[in-house]
């Protein structure tokens, strides 16, 4: 079936509702083939004139309709699987209505579908049309009351929103529960579960003393692996009491783990449906990474109850309102969790991994995109991370006080609404006193803020003057640009690494730390009273998401290294280096990085986590980035080169950190993975030296005792080109056969492999009885490891590593749009390359846009990639 042409939907046209639907009282009964869900709404009119209700939907199979209990004749409405129009209702009306749908036959992961057998919904965006004939949009908020009958033997467990206020049997061995939310919602929190699980439960007190008992469903055996996530959530309730003020507002929080899943998890009122790989986890089959992910997901999800869910969106493009407010909630719960900086570091790695290329490609976009096709294609990285960085300048160009302020006043104004950007940003207006409309620009424009600087300090006057100077390339529709106010937290030391104070230009006193905002495109900022020439840091605790060239010299960056107060600023000074050497040739710099990172390993004891972040050099992904005319080959040798002069250094202290047996009892701790995260990057700088240094991945992948040291001694092995990898490889595989998110790992760590014949490898792979497209999890294992992990892979001059990702998301289409669409995403930076590789890349995206039967998903992202 051919999907309808595209339409684009605009910000600029929003309507508000005709019709708003109060109540629904639905009934599912549920079959695997037919599932039969009745639909009882309280329709009301909002305008004065009659006007036609017209209803979404997706494959529905409508079985019958009527109105105030009368039958509606076949006149009165026209029906086709994706509208329900009714020409002339009443001003207010009970709707029924009975669909008729089939969970199993539902591969697309949306509405309702069965995984391993049971029952589980995804609504976000668009999903609850494809269950019932509904108003499906955010700024319809209705009570919700649910009825699941089933079939008692095979879906004992029956869950919804809200609370559980009756269950009981029924004739020919089913039964039935009914759930009801007290809270007004918008269709895309619906949510439903049911089969048989194992659960672990535990409760929680609020702070105004009410109890809420607390549930995680998984599957059944793995009732121990959910433990940590247990404790996250106990920990984000926790959280969100004592740092914004918000408490939790029903009786009870299920949380629901399933193996099929299209994102990573879900946070429908009162029933979080997660993907597993965001559940499970112990010492033998989860890494740190894995427990730090649960963490902040667990916490991302639950703190939506109120950013998204209490006040939720009044469109889709108001998308970051939820989720850039709630990624910076997040990264600051795992900062208090964890360690602050060694936090901040990671967001920032990952803003650049995954933001930065995308606001730099054909797919840039605002963090408040003003058209799309199809809303699925929006859940990207800048609607996320850097709708989280939006928040955190907010804050600092508010200060702490009046952001904390404005949270509450949004918290209390915009309490059950579905609200806009505008609304949020007014309270910190209000807050603060300020006037913010030139803050807006970060939500309305595309492309990241290139920032310059450059000092000048006269010894004599004591005067420095620092030029700050900002730019935004053009991005897809939007040619010209204006600046954003961007926040600097600027401070100076001196070559010796004192800090220096200073006197800005109408200030009183000195300071040693200054908050400056640049809201011109160029300022330069005069400081008076400086004793000493300054080495400058603008942006401490990266207070900007900006690219910065400050022109500071190898030396002042040691300098910054070894000294400078902010880690942030220390670990940057490192990687600035390490860019600088691989980017120009610089290699006579290099002994003196890898004197400087000995500096790092001394001082590891103190602080393992940040030691281990900093002897990692930026990926290949970000030097292609940072490239004019990217050659993978060239940077990929760069880079290596670098990291063997580095590991050639410290090869003995290195070794013996690989080497260090493992901690027993294991302990999740930040403590503990610090310790093991410098491990795995000793181990990962060693793999530069080849296979000479196999023994000793080897001998860490056998004395592994936990899944952090032994994928990472299966990933240095994967470097390293010695065969033992394949041996390990084969134990593995072994061993975990019987785990599917082991084996995804299993599939990821050889699809990342950086080995000449790592297309064949994939290729096998796909073929690999263990393969699954139909398993969004195993799919990603494959295909995402390998097109952003394996970028000289995926970048192969010969084209073939595109023709792989363009084949594998043609057969994905058909069956799971939104997975094929998202796939593609790698395809973003064809354009930074060679004639050669743009012909291939072009190639093999117009392959999949000559495709009738096409997906919108797919279709929008491959002509947006194209244009
Ligand atoms: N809203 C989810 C989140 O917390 C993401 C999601 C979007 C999940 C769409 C499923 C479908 O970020
Ligand atoms: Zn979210």
């Amino acid at each position: 079936m051919r999907d309808a042409e595209n339409v684009t939907v605009r910000l600029a046209d929003y309507q508000p509702p005709t019709y708003s639907i109060d109540d629904i009282a639905l009934v599912f009964s549920l079959d695997a083939d037919a599932t039969l869900v009745a639909a009882r709404s309280q329709v009301r009119r909002r305008g004065e004139a009659v006007a036609p209700l017209a209803l979404d939907g997706k494959r529905l199979d409508l079985q019958s309709i009527s109105i105030d209990g009368v039958v509606l004749d076949g006149s009165a409405y026209s029906v086709d699987p994706e509208k329900l129009i009714i020409h002339a209702p009443p001003a207010n009306f009970r709707l029924e209505l009975v669909t008729r749908i089939s969970p199993a036959a539902n591969t697309a992961l949306e509405g309702l579908y069965m995984s391993s057998n049971r029952f589980c919904t995804q609504c976000e965006a668009e999903g609850f049309r494809a269950i019932t004939y509904f108003l499906d949009r955010p700024d319809v908020l209705a009570r919700y009351a649910v009825r699941i009958e089933a079939d008692k033997a095979n879906y004992p467990t029956l869950l919804s929103n809200g609370n559980l206020t009756e269950s009981g049997d029924m004739e020919g061995g089913r039964h039935y529960a009914i759930w009801v939310d007290p809270h007004p919602k918008p269709s895309y929190l619906f949510a439903l579960c049911a089969g048989k699980y194992e659960s672990i439960h535990d409760q929680f007190a609020t702070k105004s003393g009410r109890n809420v008992a607390l549930g995680i469903y998984v599957d059944p055996g793995d009732g121990e692996r959910a433990r940590y996530a247990m404790d996250s959530l106990k920990r984000a309730m926790k959280w969100d009491e004592d740092t914004f003020k918000r408490e939790y507002d029903l009786d009870l929080f299920n949380i629901v783990a399933v193996r099929d899943f299209n994102f990573g998890a879900m946070e429908n009122k009162g029933l979080n449906v997660f993907n597993s790989s965001l559940i499970l986890a112990d010492a033998e089959t989860a890494t740190d990474a894995d427990f730090e992910a649960i963490e902040a997901v667990v916490g991302h999800e639950y703190f939506h109850n109120w950013t998204g869910n209490r006040i939720t969106c009044r469109d889709w493009f108001q998308l970051c309102l939820k989720e850039g407010l709630t990624v910076f909630r997040e990264q600051e719960f795992c900062a208090d969790q964890r360690s602050r900086p060694v936090q901040r570091i990671k967001d920032v790695k990952r803003l650049r991994a995954r933001q930065f290329g995308e606001d730099a490609g054909p797919l840039a976009h605002p963090v408040r995109p003003s058209s799309y096709q199809k809303i699925d294609n929006f859940y990207t990285a800048t609607v996320y991370e850097k709708g989280g960085e939006v928040i955190r300048m907010l804050k600092r160009i508010v200060g702490e006080d009046a952001f904390a302020r404005g949270m509450q006043l949004y918290f209390e104004r915009r309490d059950g609404t579905a609200s806009t950007v505008e609304d949020f940003i007014a309270c910190f207006a209000e807050s603060s006193g300020q006037d913010l409309s030139q803050f807006m620009r970060w939500y309305e424009q595309a492309g990241t803020p290139a920032v310059k600087s450059r000092g000048r300090y006269d010894e004599k006057t004591g005067l420095y003057e620092l030029t700050v100077s900002q730019h935004i390339a053009p991005t897809p529709g939007q040619a010209k640009k204006t600046p954003p106010p961007i926040p600097l937290w600027l401070s100076f030391i001196a070559k010796d690494g004192a800090r220096i104070a200073a006197k800005l230009e109408g200030d009183t006193i000195s300071r040693i730390e200054h908050h400056l905002v640049l809201v011109n495109e160029e300022t330069t900022f005069r400081f008076n009273d400086v004793l000493e020439a300054p080495i400058p840091a603008l942006l401490h605790s990266f207070s900007a998401p900006v690219t910065l060239d400050d022109g500071l010299s190898i030396e002042e960056r040691l300098a910054q290294m070894a000294h400078d107060p902010d880690p942030f600023t220390r670990w940057e000074a490192g990687q600035a280096i390490a860019r600088e050497i691989m980017l120009s040739d610089a290699k006579a710099h290099a002994p003196a990085l890898a004197i400087a990172l000995g500096r790092e390993l001394d001082r590891a004891q103190e602080d393992p986590a940040f030691a281990a972040l900093a002897l990692r050099l930026p990926d290949l992904n970000e030097l292609i980035l940072a490239s004019p005319s990217p050659d993978p080959e060239k940077l990929h040798a760069a880079r290596e080169s670098l990291r063997k002069t580095i590991a050639a250094a410290h090869r003995v202290r290195l070794e013996a950190i690989a080497g260090a047996p493992g901690e027993l009892p294991f302990s999740p701790s930040a403590d503990a993975a610090g310790r093991r995260a410098l491990k795995s990057a000793a181990l990962d700088l060693l793999a530069s030296l080849g296979a000479e240094a196999a023994g000793v991945f080897s001998d860490a992948y056998q004395n592994a005792t936990s899944m952090t040291e032994a994928a990472a001694a299966l990933d240095a092995l994967g470097q390293s080109n010695s065969e033992a990898f394949d041996d390990a490889l084969e134990q593995f595989y072994q061993r975990w056969r019987e785990n599917p998110l082991v084996i995804d790992k299993w599939f990821a760590v050889q699809a990342a492999s950086p080995r000449r014949d790592a297309l064949a490898r994939v290729r096998r792979l796909r073929e690999h009885p263990d393969f699954n497209i139909r398993n969004p999890n195993r799919v990603r294992a494959l295909a995402a490891s390998f097109a952003m992990r394996n970028p000289r892979a995926f970048h192969a001059a010969d084209g073939s590593g595109y023709r792989f990702l363009a084949d594998l998301a043609q057969a994905i289409d058909p069956l799971n749009p939104a997975l094929a669409a998202r796939l593609l995403t790698p395809f973003e930076s064809w354009k930074r390359f060679d004639e050669q590789r743009q012909q291939h890349a072009k190639s093999a995206l117009e392959q999949l846009k000559a495709l009738p039967e096409l997906s919108k998903n797919t279709r929008e992202v491959v002509e947006r990639t194209l244009a």
